[in-house]
């Protein structure tokens, strides 16, 4: 009689045992995730130490610092006066109109890999050292639609994780020759460089976006270090009218697209663009090139049909009206 009940005592017993597991289990678990109140965690610090900027922690090693709804003394708070962890992944601020300098000191003593400051309508100075403080860790950097006038381009050889610079929609004129032997990608546009040299040291660019600077005349001998191009644009630069003979000797086996788009170009001379590939898009659309001059176009032409090259004029010639012409229906023009 008493058997089954020693049955059912043991399954409780058991019952009992697999619940404390259970527990156990779970909070060896809890234990090795982070600790999370919303999207913050440990490393970052106590949210209201730091607000109205924010914290976000990914494991393992993602913290990612959004000062969007921050004025400068909110972000010089958030930084000086907090235990921070020294290596941070992104600080970004997006359409912000209270930020108006970054001045020395701001990041304390963190440093990120990729900073972000987009849209910042407000912001009129970024001290060089907040930018060198991350000089060994920085990846990217954004600094876009704001007023910065200058921008001191020396610093960026320092800079020896950098692999994409952009600078955009700025008050920026000047364009020294700097170094930089890692950036790959050159994003330049909307700002108000007017002249600048060649001579970089930038062997592993592959990326160059020009567009919107009033240019006017763009720097002969510039391409030349830069064999490893793959995109190359300056579309509204100003170049028209006439595009010098050895104005863009590009010299990259690698070059797969270059715009000059709308630069209000009539002439192209023999030998003003070169260097392009066979499988390289040509834009030249949007200008106001009237006439395709054998001495000029047939040579572009005799690189293009090796391979998939393209060379695009739209919109410039009545007889076409507005079709896209391409080597094939040039030839037949020539
Ligand atoms: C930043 O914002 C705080 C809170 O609104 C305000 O008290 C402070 O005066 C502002 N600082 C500046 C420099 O605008
Ligand atoms: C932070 O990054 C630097 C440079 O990459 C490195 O030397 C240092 O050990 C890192 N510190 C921590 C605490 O991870």
């Amino acid at each position: 009689m008493s058997h089954p009940r020693l049955v059912s005592c043991g399954v409780e017993t058991w019952k009992t045992m697999e619940f404390w597991i259970f527990l156990l289990l779970t909070c060896i678990f809890l234990s090795l995730i982070p600790w999370t109140r919303g999207q913050e965690a440990y490393p970052c610090p106590p949210s209201e130490d730091i607000s109205p900027c924010t914290c976000e922690y990914d494991a393992p090693s993602f913290i990612s610092v959004d000062c969007t709804f921050a004025n400068t003394s909110q972000i010089i708070s958030a930084f000086n006066g907090v235990a921070w962890f020294p290596n941070l992944t992104n600080f970004y601020v997006w359409y912000n109109d209270l930020v108006t300098e970054l001045p020395e000191g701001v990041f304390g003593a963190v440093s990120f890999e990729r900073i972000q400051l987009n849209g910042v309508r407000n912001l009129d100075s970024v001290h060089p050292s907040v930018i060198l403080e991350s000089k060994d860790r920085l990846q990217q950097l954004l600094i876009c639609d704001c007023l910065l006038d200058h921008f001191q381009w020396d610093i960026l050889s320092q800079l020896t994780e950098l692999k994409f610079f952009g600078l955009c929609g700025s008050d920026v004129t000047d364009l020294p020759v700097f170094d930089s032997l890692i950036l790959e990608g050159l994003h330049l546009p909307s700002n108000r460089i007017s002249t600048f040299e060649a001579g970089w040291s930038t062997p592993n660019i592959k990326y160059l976006d020009m567009d919107g600077n009033p240019i006017s005349m763009f720097p002969t001998g510039l391409l030349d270090g830069f064999e490893k191009l793959e995109q190359f644009s300056c579309d509204d630069c100003d170049l028209g009218p006439t595009l010098h003979s050895g104005s863009f000797q590009f010299r990259s086996e690698a070059l797969q697209t270059l715009s000059l788009t709308s630069n209000g170009i009539t002439t192209v001379e023999p030998g003003a663009i070169t260097g392009f590939t066979a499988d390289t898009w040509v834009g030249l659309l949007n200008n106001e090139i009237r006439e395709l001059t054998e001495e000029s176009f047939r040579p572009m032409l005799e690189v293009a049909s090796l391979g998939t090259g393209v060379i695009q004029l739209v919109g410039q010639f009545p007889a076409f009206k507005g079709r896209c012409i391409t080597q094939s229906t040039m030839k037949s023009q020539l």
